[in-house]
């Protein structure tokens, strides 16, 4: 006869799938939600690994109907007896998600140590491995009007900023990395275009004058869209708001999916290449670019000088990936670091074949038309990729 499954305090745990549930806890916020996170103790305070941080959960006993084990878990881990609902997530342990008072009192078991509450796309960073983010996914589809990202490009401050660089004034031509991922695209006549964080739509109207049958823009920034309707007036382009954290495209759709440095926004990187991948038709192209791992990594991405007065990028927690929080036209702008090797892994475990890497760096003629790219040449800001579906 064989023991009895028991949670790591002895306590039985049913034999039989659900093996339990997690409960995605959100208030609301004036910026928004957040999700309710704890840390477990059983690791000691200082550990951060895999299940160090995750929404309520816990194992259901014998013979417990899950309801009963989601309340039960939420009330013994937070002392919490609010509503749950469960949200859509098939398997053996699905999530539930249940909205607090802004002003709730959280008070913790002995299982646990600190908790906090976190906007989702830090929760999302937080809470490992890729299972807890599924579950947090779930729940949050099903809580309307609650963005997973952070919507950096609809704060005044960072929008009036961001409206002021070349790229928002002169598109394209604006763009120094521009004829580089150019020369990356296919022929675009007759395709069927996806752009995902199409910003103020500068792409998806080069598209279509390059011979695109149809363009779909998506965009978290209702600010970016405003804009991108207002300078469209071709009714075979389309702009809809997205979270590309919940990219979800029609299958095989489209024939190319574009994005123009997007994707450092987006917390979890697996989910998001394998949606594109799934929205294109076979032989359809990924062509994007993103922030470099090289500019993304550093506490503080800025310039220093060194002893002999040399230019230094100060290069720092490389091979240590999640989000990384910088003051780039306005307090706390979150972005999401993964290194090389991820980025290209990911891509390749969505489906695709990688054609052609480029690490933008100015030509000799791009730096003497214009002496300010010279210092691109000290490292690389942005990672081009083009890609194509087997
Ligand atoms: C640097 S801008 C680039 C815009 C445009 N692709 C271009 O190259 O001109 C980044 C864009 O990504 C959008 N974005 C950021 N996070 C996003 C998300 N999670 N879902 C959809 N769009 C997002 C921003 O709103 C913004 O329009």
């Amino acid at each position: 006869m064989t023991e009895p499954r028991t949670t790591y305090d002895g306590e039985p745990i049913a034999e039989d799938p659900p093996f339990g549930a997690t409960v995605v806890v959100y208030r609301r916020v004036d910026a928004g939600i957040e999700l309710l996170v704890l840390h477990r103790a059983h690791d000691g305070p200082d550990y951060e690994g895999d299940w160090a941080w995750t929404p309520p959960a816990g194992a259901r006993k014998p013979g417990e109907e899950l309801d009963a084990c989601a309340c039960r878990e939420l009330k013994e881990e937070t002392g919490l007896e609010i509503p749950i609902r469960p949200a859509p997530l098939a398997g053996d342990w699905p999530a539930y998600q249940a909205e607090a008072p802004a002003d709730v009192t959280v008070v913790l078991d002995a299982e646990h140590d600190r908790f906090m509450w976190l906007e989702p796309a830090e929760a999302l960073a937080r809470c490992r491995p890729a299972i807890v983010a599924d579950q947090i996914h779930a729940a949050l589809r099903q809580i309307e009007n609650a963005p997973v990202s952070q919507n950096i490009y609809d704060d005044p401050v960072f929008f009036a900023g961001y409206s002021r660089l070349r790229r928002s004034i002169e598109g394209l031509d604006g763009a120094a990395e521009w004829p580089t991922l150019r020369a990356m695209l296919p022929d675009m006549r007759g395709l069927r275009v996806v752009d995902l964080g199409c910003g103020m739509g500068w792409f998806c109207r080069w598209a279509r004058e390059a011979g695109a049958a149809e363009v779909l823009g998506l965009d978290l920034s209702a600010r970016m869209l405003e804009q991108a309707r207002a300078t469209t007036s071709d009714p075979a382009i389309a702009y809809e708001i997205a979270d590309l954290a919940n990219l979800d495209l029609p299958p095989g759709a489209f024939d190319l999916a574009y994005s123009s440095l997007a994707f450092h926004y987006v917390a979890d990187g697996a989910r998001l290449y394998q949606a594109a991948g799934r929205g294109l038709a076979s032989g359809g192209r990924l062509v994007f670019s993103t922030e470099h791992p090289i500019y993304t990594a550093p506490t503080r991405p800025a310039w220093v000088t060194g002893e002999d007065g040399e230019t230094i990028w100060p290069l720092n927690r490389y091979q240590m990936e999640g989000p990384r929080v910088t003051d780039w036209l306005a307090p706390g702008v979150i972005k999401h670091h993964r290194t090389l090797a991820t980025t290209l892994n990911l891509v390749i475990g969505a489906g695709f074949v990688v054609d052609r890497i480029e690490e933008f760096r100015p030509s000799a003629e791009e730096v003497a038309a214009q002496a300010t790219l010279a210092i691109e040449l000290e490292r690389p800001m942005f990672l081009l990729v083009s890609a194509h579906r087997h």
